[in-house]
This record gives structure tokens, sequence and C-alpha cells, in this order.
């Protein structure tokens, strides 16, 4: 036999195996759909369709409608064979059902800022999959008296934020500043904010929860018991069920709180010995005050030309401007804050001036998932820094920022301590507390298509902070997720390795990554809810049958 007959007909073999795998998906994904549609009851009082396909005029728009990093949305990312919008939660269950039936693959999107969009894109080699947008589901009920609020998973942070203010003008929540974020991803990863050094992470404060599970089960806190209900507070609620509500502890607000937002540049001595002394000191000071500091490279006003590094310098305290200026003169001198730079205001209408709204902003804007910054192509990777970074090297590393492949980079930083301290490390998934100083993003834009320069250049800049990052493990945080940490093997639908899967789990987790591989076995050892980076279950035998 030669060469030529030996490769035709493999060819031969692959074209059939090609048409068997074509038959089957299709008839896969037919199948699925027709299951949605007798299962899904019409009671709706809506006549809006439950799923768009590629072929539907409005599957791109659904699909775009809450990305907003156009590195996920460019052609060459991998989009869903099919979009589900339920607006009851009886569709959630159905599509459970019928995804388990057919075997159609889902993705549970929420928010959808996901920084690798692991929410509606999957680099699971298989031929197609459905994403669960719970857009529809985002009622928020407050209850003053108990000091709680029920709150749907699709809901953003802007619309829990404002329902709160609705109700009283003195309870809040400890979450993330970004209004258009979901609750079900921040909540489900973690979520830091603001009000954290005070009263700890927003996945501190949940109280109850409610889910379907991989048997299409509603559970709530008490049904599912406490193994779950840890695990699906920080350690990324899509690996366990769906979540359809928290139920989340509101805290005390001040009727006024005070916000600054002030920059500096960094050729300033000044400002030099402020930085040094923040990265000492922030860590340490009354929790009623927390100052974030971004870096940054600033450009001529004629040209693009960099010319210097200005470090923003954004805060909040939970007390009036006269109390906030008698601490910062103690704790902060070298910033010189002056009391025009301070703006008393409600604590909602904090997150307009931190969303850098025009003052006069109505609080509707909240409710305006549209509203954002820019689409640009983005990465970021996080650190926790446990010893300050030393002033000489504080300046290499900032000198990097010049270099050509950059793009617009932006570190920021955000202080730990207070609240942060007290939490035990296994708490709850989220082990990051005693011990770190601040949390650090690392997030890179660029206008151009070249992508990988700039990319490399993240990895390389990355590379360089090691002396100064935590280690054993380098630790980040899983809402700041980031493939380069490993993956879940892409092929046969993600199959898991525990050894391979340790290397990020450990990173996000630390030794919670047991538990929460333990948690993930008992309930749902089949590993229905599986993405690429999905806690793995220890091998059953159940898979087989
Ligand atoms: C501009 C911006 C600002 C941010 N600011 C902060 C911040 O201040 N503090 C902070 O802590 N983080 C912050 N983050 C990170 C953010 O918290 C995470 O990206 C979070 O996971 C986003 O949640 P989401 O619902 O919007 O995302 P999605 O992309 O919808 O979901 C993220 C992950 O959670 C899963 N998931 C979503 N909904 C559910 C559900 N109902 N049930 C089970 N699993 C679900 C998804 O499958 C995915 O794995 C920010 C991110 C961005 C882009
Ligand atoms: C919903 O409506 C569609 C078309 O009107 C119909 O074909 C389907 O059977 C209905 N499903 C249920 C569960 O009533
Ligand atoms: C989408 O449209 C194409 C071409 O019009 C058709 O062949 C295909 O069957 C359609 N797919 C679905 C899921 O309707
Ligand atoms: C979706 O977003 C991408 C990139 O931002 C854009 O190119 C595309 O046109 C958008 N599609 C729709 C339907 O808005
Ligand atoms: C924070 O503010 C509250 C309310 O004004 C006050 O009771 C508390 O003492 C302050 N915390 C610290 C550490 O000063
Ligand atoms: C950019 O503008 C600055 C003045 O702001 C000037 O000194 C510099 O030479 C200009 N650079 C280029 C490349 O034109
Ligand atoms: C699991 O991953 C580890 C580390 O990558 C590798 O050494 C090992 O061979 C893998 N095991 C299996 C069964 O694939």
């Amino acid at each position: 036999m030669n060469n030529f007959t030996l490769s035709s007909s493999f060819a031969k073999i692959c074209i059939s195996l090609f048409s068997f795998l074509f038959a089957a998906s299709a008839l896969t994904h037919d199948d699925f759909l027709h299951c949605l549609s007798t299962h899904v009851s019409n009671s709706t009082s809506t006549h809006e369709p439950i799923f768009y396909t590629p072929n539907d005029s409005l599957y791109s728009s659904v699909l775009n409608s809450s990305i907003r990093n156009s590195r996920l949305s460019s052609p060459s990312i991998p989009k869903p064979s099919v979009i589900i919008t339920p607006f009851h939660v009886s569709h959630v269950q159905a599509i459970v059902y019928c995804s388990k039936k057919h075997g159609m693959q889902i993705r549970i999107r929420s928010g959808g800022h996901d920084s690798e969009g692991l929410s509606y894109v999957s680099y699971f080699k298989l031929p197609g999959y459905a994403v669960i947008d719970l857009r529809n589901l985002n009622s928020v009920n407050v209850d003053v008296e108990s000091k709680s609020a029920w709150v749907q998973a699709g809901a953003t942070l802007g619309e829990l934020y404002y329902w709160i203010a609705e109700k009283s003008g003195n309870l809040g929540f400890p979450a993330g500043d970004c209004h258009t974020v979901g609750v079900g991803g921040q909540i489900g990863g973690g979520g830091y904010g603001y009000l954290s050094r005070k009263y700890g992470l927003a996945a501190d404060n949940i109280l109850d929860a409610k889910l379907i599970d991989a048997e299409g089960r509603i559970q709530d806190r008490k049904s599912m018991g406490e193994d779950l209900f840890w695990a699906i507070r920080g350690g990324g609620a899509a690996s366990f069920g769906i979540i359809l509500e928290w139920k989340v502890r509101l805290v005390p607000v001040p009727s006024t709180v005070t916000v600054f937002d002030v920059s500096r540049n960094m050729e300033n001595d000044a400002t030099k010995r402020f930085v040094h002394w923040w990265q000492r000191r922030a860590s340490k000071v009354d929790e009623n005050l927390t100052i974030f500091l971004t870096f940054k490279t600033a450009a001529s006003s004629n040209n693009d030309t960099k010319i210097g590094v200005e470090v923003g310098v954004r805060g909040t305290f939970h007390g009036g401007v006269d109390k906030l200026l008698e601490l910062m003169e103690k704790e902060f001198p070298e910033l010189g804050l002056q009391r025009r730079d301070c703006s008393e205001m409600r604590w909602v209408e904090s997150f307009l001036f931190l969303n850098q709204f025009r003052s006069g902003e109505s609080l509707d804007v909240l409710l305006d998932r549209t509203s954002y910054f820019d689409f640009l192509p983005r990465k970021v990777k996080c650190d926790f820094m446990k010893e300050p970074i030393p002033d000489d090297a504080l300046e290499t590393i900032l000198g990097k920022l010049f270099e050509e492949d950059v793009g617009r980079a932006v570190i920021s930083v955000f202080p730990y301590g207070g609240k942060m301290n007290e939490i035990s490390e296994s708490a709850i998934p989220f082990p990051h507390r005693a011990g770190v100083l601040y949390m650090v993003y690392y997030t890179l834009r660029w206008e151009d298509q070249e992508e990988e320069r700039h990319v490399s250049w993240l990895r390389r800049f990355y590379n360089d902070l090691t002396p100064y990052a935590s280690k054993n493990p380098r630790a980040t945080y899983v809402n700041s997720r980031d493939l380069d940490l490993g993956t879940n093997n892409l092929n046969e639908g993600g199959t898991t390795n525990i050894t391979q899967a340790s290397i990020w789990g450990t990173k996000y987790f630390k030794n919670n990554f047991y538990k929460l591989i333990y948690v993930k076995t008992k309930v749902d050892p089949t590993n229905f809810f599986t993405y690429e980076q999905s806690i793995p279950p220890l091998l059953t035998h159940s898979k087989s049958h």
C-alpha cells in the first residue's frame, strides 16, 4: 500500500467520523432546544423570546450586551450555540434538566465581567455550548427592619446599591465600586470594596442563598448544608450550582460620607514619601478610611509622549470632612489633602463620584448597565503584597511603564487590614486575610490590534514583580481570573486532573482548594458544572454510566 491510499482511507475515516460528530451535535442542539420549548412554560407576561441562536438577528447584541472587554468579543473567540435568558426560576430548572438530558454544556452569566469571559466563552473542544444569561432575574428586595436584602443573581451592584438607598440612607453593603458588575459572579468569588476594611468582603456578609444544584433542585442554606454554603461564598460559585439569589446582610453607613479623588506627580518627593508611607500604613489606619491608589503614565498634552507617572489617590471616609482632614494630617501629611478636595455626600452617591460621573448626575445611572468607561481590549493580573516594595525597586517597576510594548497600563492598589485581618483564612474559600498589606491589580488595555505584544509585556511585567509578591504560592484573586495560571484539560469537555488544577487552585484558594474539591465531589461528582478553571471532583465511578 502506498502512502496515497493510506492517507486517503485515513481521510475517509476522518470524514465519516466528522459527519457522525456533526450530525450528533446538530441533533443534540435541536433536541436541547426542543426540550427547552416544551419545558419552559409560556406563562411569562412578556413576549420576549427565551433563547437566541446565531441565526436570530438579536443573537449578537444579546451576546454583546454585557461584554465590556472587546478582546472577548472578537470573531476569533468561541461563541455559544445558544443564549438563554430565563424570566423565571422554573426556566433555569428546565435548562438544567434539558442540558443534562441532551449533553449540552452550560455557562452561567450574571454581569459578564469575568476577566477571561468564562461566563460566555468556552474553550472546550465541544460542538456547542449554551449560555444562561440571568439578566432578567434582577430583583432586589430590601428589608430595613432585619437589615437584610434578597438580591437575585442577575442584578448589578449598581441596582443593589440603588434599591438599598431607596429604602434607607443608613444602610449599605460592602462590595465593589463598579456599578455594572453582577452580584452573581462577584459574590461567588469574594467581592472587595471601599467598605471591606470595615465589614469584610461581600461574601463575608451573606446570610442565605438559593441555588439550583446539579440535579436541578432548588436549595437554600438549610437544605444545601453548610459545606456547600461555604463553597459558593468565594470559591467561584459556578463550580457548584446556579446561584439564583443571595440574602445579604446590610451594614450601617452614616448619613454622609466624605470622598476625595486627587492626583499627584510621582516625580515629586512628597508624593514619593506619601506612596512609601501608604504601603506601610494604609492597612493600619482607622477602618473608616480607605484609600485606593492608581499608577499610570501621564501623556504630554501636545502629543502621546509619556512624560511621567501620575498617582491617583481616591478615598472614602465614613465620617465628616473635619474629622477626615484631621486624620489625614495625622496619617498622611505628605499628601497635603485640602478641604476643597473633599466632598460630603450620601453613601450611594459616592458610587457616582468614584465611577467618575459628573456631579449632579441622577442616581438612575446606577441602573444603567450600558454606561461604562470604555470597551478597549484588556487583560488583568492580580497580586497580594505582604511586604512594602522597597523605594528603589518601586522606581524601577514604575519605569517599566515607559517601555515600548505597554499600551495603557494602570496599576491599582487596594489596602487590606481592619476587618479583613480578623476573618480566618478558612472561614470562606477566599483566603487572603491577615498579613496582606494590599492587593494589586495590573490592568492592561490597548488601542491597536497587537494583543500578543501587549499581553507578553504584561506577562514579563508580572514576572518581574515576583520578588515582591506573596510566595508559596504566589496568591491571586479568583475574581481577577487569569487563564495564564493554567486550565483543566480542554479536551473531552474539560477532563480534570487534580495535580494540574492544584497549580492554579492553590493560588486562588490556598489550602481551601482541597476542601472545595471535597465539596465538589459530594455535590457534583459527575462534574456537570464544568469550565476551564472549575473545581475538579475526585474521580468516582459514577461517571461511566
Ligand atoms: C470594571 C471592573 C471592576 C471590578 N471591580 C471589582 C471590585 O471593586 N472588587 C472586586 O472584588 N472585584 C471587582 N471586579 C471583578 C469582578 O468582581 C469579577 O469579574 C466578577 O466575577 C464579575 O461578576 P459578574 O457577575 O459581572 O461576571 P460574570 O462574567 O457573569 O461571572 C463571573 C464568574 O462567575 C460565574 N457566575 C456568574 N453568575 C453566576 C451565578 N448566578 N451562579 C453561579 N456562577 C455564576 C460565571 O460563570 C463566571 O465563572 C471588577 C471587574 C471589572 C471588569
Ligand atoms: C409555548 O408556546 C409555544 C408556541 O406558542 C408552544 O409550541 C409550546 O408548546 C408552549 N409550551 C408550553 C410548555 O406551553
Ligand atoms: C440557521 O440558518 C442556516 C442557513 O439559513 C440553516 O441551514 C440552519 O439550519 C439554521 N440553524 C438553526 C439552528 O436554525
Ligand atoms: C459586539 O462587539 C464587538 C466588539 O466590541 C463589535 O465588533 C461587534 O460589532 C458587536 N456586535 C454587536 C451586534 O453589537
Ligand atoms: C469609625 O467610625 C465610627 C462611627 O463614627 C466610630 O464609632 C468608630 O470609632 C470609628 N472607628 C475608628 C477605628 O476610629
Ligand atoms: C511632545 O511634546 C513635548 C512638550 O509637551 C515635547 O517636549 C516633546 O518633544 C514632544 N515629543 C514629540 C515626539 O513630538
Ligand atoms: C496530571 O497533571 C500532572 C501535572 O501537569 C502530570 O504530571 C500528570 O501526568 C497528569 N496526570 C494525568 C493522569 O494526566
